[in-house]
């Protein structure tokens, strides 16, 4: 019984090119039972000691068909899907610089870019509990140096991001710029953020930057979303640095969502 159970274990490749072309359930399975059976004979008079299934296992990544059973489509679309399997990657020691719990971190903006660098973290807090939340994911977007959003799938200047069991978040991107959405309707620098934790109605919000001359011309500006921007040089280079911590409402759904936040 024991051995039974172990040859149907064993990834059978003749039953998998059956079923990638569509072969009738009924006419599957009695050709799966017949391969079965040859290879019991070809191994062992139908009685697979287990050296011989261990030794079986270990020949390969799969069983070789019986001869005369395959017609030659069959044989050559049986050796690509063969080809298809990749072998186990290799372990390595993990030497003496690892350490568990390295920093979940993100990159919103695509490698080489233009524009100014900018790193927003935060910490997610639950407003009921007044701590920080354990499992909060964010999704954050926002228009590149010129103004323009990407909306292909490349999906530049996008990220879907975790924050630690502090409720810790960061990302690195660079400073939007502002862009027009008609006559006189200004969207100043900002960037958008998802957040959804459970127990917690997921938010739909935007960060915007102190000092900004554009926030008076935008429609959808909000003054408790507006956050100091902190100007560091780093080799040369100024890097903005802007925190943004995120109260959680209790509940399930979407805490708000109206006309314009989409933008
Ligand atoms: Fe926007």
């Amino acid at each position: 019984m024991c051995v039974w159970l172990a040859i149907c274990w064993i990834r059978n490749p003749v039953q998998e090119l059956r079923n990638k072309r569509a072969v009738p359930p009924r006419t599957l399975r009695l050709m799966s039972e017949v391969s079965r059976r040859s290879v019991l004979r070809g191994v062992g008079g139908g009685l697979i000691g287990l050296g011989g299934l261990q030794a079986l296992l270990n020949s390969g990544s799969a069983l070789t068909p019986p001869s005369g059973f395959l017609d030659v489509e069959e044989r050559e679309s049986l050796a690509s899907l063969l080809q298809e399997q990749r072998p186990m990657t290799p372990e390595r020691d993990r030497g003496p610089f690892a350490f568990l719990g390295a920093p979940y971190r993100g990159k919103v903006s695509p490698a080489m870019c233009s524009g100014k660098p900018m790193v927003v973290h935060g910490q997610i807090f639950g407003h009921d509990s007044k701590q920080p939340l354990t499992d909060a994911r964010l999704e954050v977007w926002h228009a590149d140096a010129a103004g323009q959003y990407s909306m292909d799938k490349r999906g530049d200047y996008r990220a879907r991001l975790l924050a630690d069991e502090s409720g810790y978040y960061e990302f690195e991107t660079i400073h939007p710029f502002q862009y027009q959405l008609g006559p006189n309707r200004w969207r100043s620098p900002h960037i958008h953020f998802m957040i959804a934790a459970s127990g917690y109605k997921t938010l739909v919000t935007q960060l915007f930057f102190d000092g900004d001359p554009m926030q008076d011309d935008d429609f959808l500006f909000r003054e408790e979303l507006k956050m100091p921007v902190e100007r560091r040089q780093v080799e040369g280079k100024e890097l903005e640095v802007v925190k943004f911590d995120i109260v959680m409402e209790p509940g399930t759904g979407i805490k708000e969502l109206r006309f314009g936040e989409v933008f």
